[in-house]
């Protein structure tokens, strides 16, 4: 495979979503992390704060680079030279509504949509449950890169103080 993307809001990265990138990294020439630009949906973290962790995250993994984007993922995939997008699967939960979003990829421009079998050690982890837990004093810590955790704990101390 040569270059695939793995698309997402990542906000903010997780553990889960590092295990899928490193998948795609190992059987794909370049794996492009492309943070969708979402001016309806509220989020904790700005896009480039979301950048700014996926690029420390990923810099490990030589073969993987960081973009945003907005409109369609597949006018994206057109224009970057993607052929694949690669998205993690963790429960029968994630499957109809990824089915039809592969589905209709496809069918817009033919761009086909791999899936990989989220780590069982991940498999019940999502940003939002990531956000709700540490937002009521749960324990994240785990779940996230070290430094991810660390910049959550500040923004949520920001909102609680704001
Ligand atoms: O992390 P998320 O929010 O679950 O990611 C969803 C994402 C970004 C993969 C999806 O919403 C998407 O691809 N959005 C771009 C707009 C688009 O192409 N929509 C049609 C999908 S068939």
């Amino acid at each position: 495979m040569r270059t695939a993307v793995c698309p997402g809001s990542f906000d903010p990265v997780t553990n889960g979503h590092i295990d899928v990138f490193a998948r795609a990294a190992a059987v794909a020439d370049r794996v492009i992390v492309a943070v969708l630009i979402n001016k309806t949906k509220s989020s904790l973290f700005t896009v480039d704060e979301r950048i700014e962790m996926l690029k420390e995250v990923v810099a490990p993994l030589g073969n993987v680079e960081v973009d945003a984007f907005h409109g369609l993922l597949v006018d994206y995939c057109q224009t970057h030279d993607v052929q694949a997008i690669v998205k993690g699967l963790r429960a029968v939960s994630d499957f109809d509504y990824e089915l039809q979003m592969a589905q209709m990829n496809y069918r817009l421009a033919g761009v086909e949509t791999l899936f990989v079998s989220t780590n069982p050690l991940y498999s019940y982890l999502s940003s939002s449950l990531v956000k709700e837990v540490a937002a009521y004093g749960g324990s994240v810590e785990g779940l996230l890169p070290h430094t991810v955790l660390g910049r959550l704990q500040d923004k949520l101390a920001q909102n609680r103080s704001a």
